[in-house]
């Protein structure tokens, strides 16, 4: 595994992520992956697995504080009086005294971004978390939130080879940030592309490898690929032994062009 500090925390560069694993193969892929190495697993109050999560941590032989767990709270929780209890909500069905790091999972239309992040940051004040971040957040609300003094490590978005995040990224980069990468296969559409696949031909590697080396060659970006298939599991994890050359660097690069946002296609014409 391979860590990135960001601020004072380190974190596992690659974590899993468990969005749409449900009941007993949520549990099981979890466990599986720790057993695998992984040692980030990020779920959210909306997945709906924070207890299957919790119960894979416990069954699993690996140490809490080698773990890096982050839990999201739903834009449904995020006014005052809902935030703090539904966090102890999640821990309680995590099984856990904290997490690791808190998101804001999606910035609420009815909810201002300064009353959720003051619940961000009591949470963190309670020792909820250790750290606290946000997602799915546009670079104006995360400037309100650096604003009010919370100590945002991360912002959890869509990130792939197809998708421009250069703005994002160097803003969060230039004010201590990161960027974490959610599905950072395009929910499986990066693997079809042409040169992506040419250049994993070219490395012996899969197209994912790709991908993902791609994301975690660059200053400041974790990436949380998802998957139920223990072959993919392990090999998405095996992506730390080799560099990808300049050329093909660019070449990479060169496909956000089409910018394409598979996940919530809407996102940016809502959020400009
Ligand atoms: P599977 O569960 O069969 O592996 P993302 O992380 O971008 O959301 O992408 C998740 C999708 O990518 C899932 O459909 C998953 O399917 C697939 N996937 C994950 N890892 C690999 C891999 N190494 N090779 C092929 N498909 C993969």
């Amino acid at each position: 595994m391979q860590y990135l500090q960001v601020r004072h925390y380190v974190l596992p560069q690659l974590g899993l992520g468990t969005f749409e694993l449900q009941g007993k193969e949520a549990s099981n892929v979890t466990e599986m992956a720790l057993s695998m190495g992984y040692r980030h697993i990020d779920t959210a109050q909306m997945y709906g697995n924070e207890t299957q999560v919790g119960t894979a941590i416990r069954r699993s032989s690996v140490d809490r504080d080698d773990l890096w767990i982050t839990t999201k709270v739903w834009h449904t929780e995020l006014a005052e009086g809902r935030f703090l209890p539904s966090v102890q909500a999640s821990l309680d069905r995590l099984g856990l005294d904290y997490v690791d790091l808190l998101l804001i999972h999606w910035p609420s239309k009815e909810v201002s971004v300064e009353e959720a992040v003051m619940g961000l940051m009591q949470a963190q004040d309670r020792e909820y978390c250790r750290a606290i971040g946000v997602s799915n957040f546009p670079k104006s609300y995360v400037e309100t939130a650096l604003e009010m003094g919370a100590e945002i490590i991360t912002n959890q978005v869509e990130y792939h080879p197809l998708l421009d995040q250069r703005e994002l990224l160097y803003y969060l980069v230039e004010n201590k940030m990161s960027l974490t990468a959610y599905s950072p296969l395009g929910q499986g559409h990066v693997l079809n592309d042409p040169t992506i696949k040419d250049i994993a031909a070219n490395y012996g590697k899969s197209p994912a490898q790709i991908a993902l080396r791609w994301l975690i060659e660059q200053d400041e970006v974790l990436a949380l690929p998802r998957s139920t298939n223990p072959r993919h599991l392990r090999s998405n994890l095996d992506v730390f032994n080799f560099r990808l050359s300049q050329e093909d660097k660019l070449a990479l690069d060169m496909l956000s062009e089409q910018n394409r946002r598979i996940v919530n296609p809407d996102f940016a014409p809502e959020w400009d």
